[in-house]
């Protein structure tokens, strides 16, 4: 398989890298080593139409400037974490206060906007993307010196698999993920409306008007939250459910997973035969329809708007520290963190 290197820009003193691997399919991912940012990922239609299905840009500084986290990678922890603390072990932790009071997707300078050491490791059947980084004590307001390692496989059957592990020196937090905005029509040619989601899903958290979790878990039964025998995005803007309302009518909700590894998330666009399988090992998707997405910059040419794109975002449920319920985001001292989502495109 091949990959191809390029200078992307530069910040800092450094230099930002692209990198572009590419399938025997003709399927290309290309990332940066700026967050991990999958940049672009292309993949055929029904017809070998070969087109990009994420929201990504072709300048750091637009990154810099516009982006609510295209495709990148999210941590410590993904979400939002009420009032920007949690106790552990009697410690009150206070985090970076970056939306509305609250703590939102690692702080003001998470994840996302950190330069990752790469390595390249090629083989016959796939190519891997090995990004490193050090998060160090107190981060963000975090404990502990959290080594990170992030996979990129790209496959000849069209998957692309993100590993995610991590190992403190402290005991700590981590619920990590990646926040791809998918738009399957290709080249952002429609909004995401009309994309059918299949969810295995009995159960997803209740919202207050912050988006934080109340802490209660709801059942999809009979409500626009039911996507398990496909349903499209549309029903959730066209919903009276407070839940849809609360979120800028349609969704930013997590969603409990009833099964792993085994076809769980599947969203498909009809008109371009585009479609994405996601397995994972994590308890949950939060799913975030782009309805806080701006209009005040363009993608690649395309106005920016409600709706554009949408995130399938595994990962554990966010506020777990403050809901003794929820699975816990806990790690602890050396112990290691190991979380895996596989995206499988299809035409
Ligand atoms: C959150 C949204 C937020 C978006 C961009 C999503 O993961 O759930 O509430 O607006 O990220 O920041």
């Amino acid at each position: 398989m091949k990959i191809v290197k390029e200078q992307f820009a530069e910040f800092d003193g450094k230099v930002v890298t692209s990198y572009t691997m590419i399938n025997k399919n003709g399927m290309e991912v290309t990332t940066i080593d700026y967050g991990c940012i999958i940049t672009k990922i292309l993949v055929p239609d029904r017809e070998g139409i070969v087109e990009n299905v994420v929201l990504g840009f072709d300048t750091l500084s637009e990154y810099q400037k516009y982006s609510p986290y295209f495709g990148a990678i999210i941590g410590r922890h993904a979400g939002r974490i009420a009032n920007a603390e949690f106790e552990l072990d009697g410690v009150n932790y206070h985090l970076a206060k970056n939306n509305n009071g609250n703590h939102l997707h690692g702080g003001l300078e998470g994840f996302d906007k950190v330069i990752w050491d790469t390595e390249v490791v090629e083989e016959e059947e796939a190519t891997s993307l090995v990004f490193h980084y050090l998060s160090k004590d107190g981060e963000e307001g975090y404990p502990g010196n959290l080594k990170m390692k992030v996979t990129y496989t790209l496959n000849n059957q069209n998957e692309l698999q993100l590993s995610y592990e991590g190992v403190s020196d402290k005991k700590t937090v981590v619920n990590v993920t990646n926040h791809a905005y998918f738009n399957l029509s290709g080249n952002l040619k429609r909004d995401t409306l009309n994309h059918t989601l299949t969810l295995k899903s009995d159960q997803f958290l209740e919202l207050d008007e912050e988006l934080i979790p109340t802490g209660k878990i709801l059942s999809v039964e009979n409500t626009a939250f039911d996507f398990r025998a496909g349903r499209r995005l549309i029903d959730g803007t066209v919903s009276n459910d407070p839940q849809n309302v609360l979120a800028g009518k349609g969704y930013d909700h997590p969603f409990l997973l009833n099964d792993n590894n085994n076809k769980e998330i599947h969203l498909f666009d009809e008109e371009s035969g585009r479609g994405l399988i996601i397995e994972t090992n994590q308890p949950a998707v939060v799913l975030y329809a782009g309805t806080q997405l701006e209009d005040n910059f363009s993608i690649r040419g395309v106005k920016s708007k409600k709706y554009l794109g949408l995130c399938l975002e595994t990962q554990g449920l966010p506020d777990s520290l403050n809901h003794p319920q929820f699975p816990s985001a806990i790690l602890e001292k050396d112990e290691v963190y190991h979380s895996i989502t596989t995206f499988k495109f299809t035409n």
